[in-house]
């Protein structure tokens, strides 16, 4: 299986409130009042598993995640020890492992990193428990300047079919079909999308939003150009472009971040004949 490179959890944190802000959004749509179980698929260093423990203290949480760093982070946040922590490719991760339905199953800025995702949401709404909820949010904003620049600066590189080549893992679908797709496993969907205006601080150094996608969007790049002046011929123009793209005024920057939302409850099936 193709993996999403090494994960930092430290500069994942920054920005963490923005970060944390549309998983707020998210889970203030889940209805859910008393699950037993709950996972979190992709959970990363446990920020918004935390979260999930503190609304429902009651419930067993599982964090699923294929990144060792991004799990020790977590682990380490978790000093109540609310969550069991897993380690496991997503794709591969069989809920029927955990030997009862699942009554909320959440995956937060994940699956951008699972080529073919859709093709999983029928195993996961098949593990829920009947009126149990999967909710997801994945960013929508990869034909955004962040993120076609990188595509624009890749094709002028020495190494351009490499980066487009990891550039292209990155992938989610527009809010109608996951709404389609969830609907047809019968559930009740609500779907919709929102474009965050945040607001960030430029200090002395390098652009914020270089900062910003330097740990989630730029990892493949920074992943495949490891030699200091493979890595500067493609970091001095792609920051250049996010100048003229995210002028900074006043010391800030303003990014404007689309995100889609998907949150479906499973309807109880009909009784059979
Ligand atoms: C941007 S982070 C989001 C983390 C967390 N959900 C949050 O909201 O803070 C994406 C996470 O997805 C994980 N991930 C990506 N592909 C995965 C896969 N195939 N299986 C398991 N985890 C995966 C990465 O390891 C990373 O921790």
């Amino acid at each position: 299986m193709r993996t999403t490179g090494t994960w930092d959890p430290t500069a994942y944190a920054r920005y963490g409130g923005e970060r944390t802000r549309p998983f707020l959004d998210l889970l203030a749509r889940i209805g859910a009042e008393d699950p037993h179980l709950v996972v979190d698929l992709g959970c990363g260093s446990g920020m918004s598993t935390l979260l999930l423990a503190k609304r429902w203290p009651q419930a067993r949480i599982i964090g699923v995640d294929s990144s060792a760093s991004m799990l020790e982070a977590a682990r380490e946040a978790d000093t109540d020890g609310a969550v069991e922590w897993v380690e496991a490719d997503l794709r591969a991760w069989d809920p029927a492992t955990v030997g009862a339905p699942v009554d909320v199953i959440v995956t937060n800025a994940a699956l951008q990193w699972v080529p073919g995702h859709l093709g999983l949401l029928d195993r996961w709404v098949a593990a829920l428990a009947p009126d149990g909820w999967l909710a997801l949010q994945v960013p929508g904003n990869f034909h955004a300047p962040s993120h076609a620049l990188m595509g624009q600066v890749a094709q002028t590189h020495p190494r351009a079919v490499e980066l487009e080549d990891a550039l292209d893992l990155l992938g989610v679908a527009e809010p109608a079909t996951y709404l389609r797709t969830l609907s047809r496993l019968g559930c009740e969907v609500d779907a919709w999308e929102t474009t965050y205006q945040h607001v960030l601080e430029a200090g002395e150094g390098e652009h914020p939003v270089l900062t910003w996608v330097r740990s989630t969007g730029l990892r493949p790049v920074l992943d495949l150009l490891t030699e200091d002046e493979e890595l500067e011929a493609f970091l001095t123009p792609y920051e250049a472009a996010l100048h003229t793209a995210y002028p900074i005024l006043d010391g800030t920057a303003v990014f404007g971040f689309r995100r889609i939302f998907a949150v479906a409850r499973r309807l109880p099936s009909p009784p059979a004949g």
